[in-house]
This record gives C-alpha cells, sequence and structure tokens, in this order.
C-alpha cells in the first residue's frame, strides 16, 4: 500500500464487479471505479443502457469495461456470469453487490409473490453473487466485497411502510459482518447503508418528504456524493477496514 494518500486511493489495474449498474447508485459506483482507473464490469437485468454505458466507460477513462446481464436471484446465472468475467477480465478484485428492490405496502396486504420477489433479489441475490465472487477470492488470495444495505436495516423508517424490505437489509448487513470473520484470511467485507437517496427506488414523494422533514441536512442524497465511500471501501485507503457498516444518509438515523 502506497503512504501517500491520494496514490492509496486509486484503482489503476484492479478489476471491479458492479450489480444493478444500468441505474441509480449501481451506476454511479460504477462510474467512481472506472474514473479511479479501474476495469468494470457492470450487471444489469432489464436495463441494456448498461451496454451503452460499458461502451463510454472505456472510451472516456482508457480502461477496460464491459456489460453483463444477469439476473441476480439465478443461482445458475449468477455463477456462469462470474465465470464469464473472470473469463474477461481474468480476475476479480472488488464486487459491489449492490442490486435490490423494494415493495412498499403494509405485510398484512403483501402477496406471497411480492414477498418473495424481495426475498429472491435482496437476500438471494445477494447470497449468490457474494459465494460466487466468494469462490474467487479464495482462490486468488484476495478479494473485496462490498454490499449495499439500506439504513432501514438499523430503523424502521415510518412513514414508508416496508417491513420484509426493511428485514431482507438486515439480513444482508449481518451476513456481510459474518463474512467479514468467514473470509478473515483473503478478503473484507463491508456494508453500505444508504438513506434517502434520489434515484427511482427513492423518488416517491413520501421519500422525498421524509429526506425532507426528517433528515439533518433536509434533502436526499444524490447518487454522486455516494461515490467517494464506495471508491474509499474499494480502494487500499481502507486496508484496515472490514465487517463495517457505513451509514450514509444526510443524518437522518441520529
Ligand atoms: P434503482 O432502482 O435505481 O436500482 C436498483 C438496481 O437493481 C436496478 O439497476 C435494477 O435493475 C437492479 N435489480 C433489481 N432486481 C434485479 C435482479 N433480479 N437482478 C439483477 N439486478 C436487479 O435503485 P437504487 O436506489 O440505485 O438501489 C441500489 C441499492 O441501494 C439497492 O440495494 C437499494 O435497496 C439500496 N438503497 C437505496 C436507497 C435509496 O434511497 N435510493 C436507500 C437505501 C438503500
Amino acid at each position: 500500500t502506497p503512504t501517500n494518500v491520494l496514490e492509496q486511493f486509486r484503482l489503476g489495474g484492479k478489476v471491479v464487479v458492479v450489480n444493478g449498474a444500468a441505474d441509480g447508485i449501481g451506476l454511479a459506483v460504477a462510474e467512481a471505479m472506472a474514473e479511479a482507473g479501474a476495469h468494470v464490469a457492470l450487471w444489469y437485468n432489464s436495463n441494456d443502457a448498461a451496454i451503452g454505458k460499458a461502451q463510454q466507460l472505456a472510451s472516456t477513462h482508457n480502461i477496460q469495461a464491459a456489460a453483463y446481464k444477469v439476473d441476480v436471484s439465478d443461482a445458475t446465472q449468477v455463477s456462469q456470469t462470474i465465470d464469464k468475467v473472470v473469463n474477461d477480465f481474468e480476475k476479480i478484485d472488488v464486487f459491489v453487490a449492490n442490486a435490490g428492490m423494494a415493495i412498499s405496502k403494509p405485510i398484512l396486504e403483501q402477496t406471497l409473490e411480492e414477498y418473495q420477489k424481495q426475498m429472491s433479489v435482496n437476500v438471494d441475490g445477494i447470497v449468490h453473487c457474494a459465494k460466487y465472487a466468494g469462490h474467487v477470492f479464495q482462490r486468488q488470495g484476495f478479494g473485496n466485497l462490498i454490499i449495499t444495505s439500506s439504513m432501514s436495516a438499523h430503523i424502521v423508517n415510518v412513514p414508508v411502510d416496508q417491513p420484509v424490505y426493511n428485514a431482507t437489509k438486515a439480513f444482508v448487513t449481518h451476513f456481510g459482518k459474518s463474512l467479514a470473520r468467514e473470509w478473515r484470511d483473503f478478503a473484507r467485507v463491508n456494508i453500505v447503508s444508504p438513506g434517502f437517496f434520489d434515484t427511482k427506488m427513492g423518488a416517491s414523494p413520501l421519500c422525498v418528504n421524509e429526506a425532507y422533514r426528517m433528515s439533518a441536512l433536509g434533502r436526499q442524497g444524490h447518487v454522486k456524493e455516494i461515490k467517494g465511500l464506495y471508491l474509499y471501501l474499494a480502494s487500499d485507503a481502507s486496508t484496515y477496514m472490514t465487517g463495517s457498516d457505513v451509514l450514509i444518509d444526510g443524518g437522518y438515523v441520529l
């Protein structure tokens, strides 16, 4: 690790995978990694704008970038896509497990399918990605997993009714902490817990108003304001950090 702090933040030569990379936080994270010099694999599910974005990042930053279509709730697709990435990029330094979704309804109004959908993306999706990336990390002898959880893992954020979503995030936070121990010999694992950000997920008037009313900063975060945290966790500036859960919420959970 370089002693110069700005050097520590450079990602030149590293390979970073980001899922949920077509939109919102994931796209901002993929941009941050490319801007810091990393090669990036953008995983997307339905929004194939990720393909053009990968091409644009490659030419703007003179890095290797590619887009992969994968449903993270499908273990086979995740496993096969991890293999493809290793084949294309030769290694994985950092995996950002970011894809997620929420259904905002009281539990008494949720169908079984709605419950299962949230579990399959937010819980199964993280477990599959962590597990198959973890095999690569173990084989390589190095690796770095960053999980996007939520402040909803810490608090029940009234008035948004998201009982299942909240619980899925509590799962992934504690899962990530557990992996920090399990993988202590070869990989770091950290968790980011965002508050209200101005993405598709955070676009509802309820979220916008709640951020305005209740966060210390009195507004939602812009995705450009989360890039630095992921860069820090991905970089050699954070080599002593593992098992941490970092809130970035404009002072909502106080
Ligand atoms: P977003 O809706 O813009 O992005 C979510 C991404 O996940 C999309 O790219 C979507 O295609 C992908 N995704 C959904 N289901 C998938 C599947 N089955 N397979 C692969 N990809 C799938 O929302 P945002 O805000 O960027 O969300 C990113 C992460 O941040 C999520 O895990 C979310 O729970 C978390 N988060 C967001 C907050 C916010 O206020 N925006 C607050 C706290 C956490």
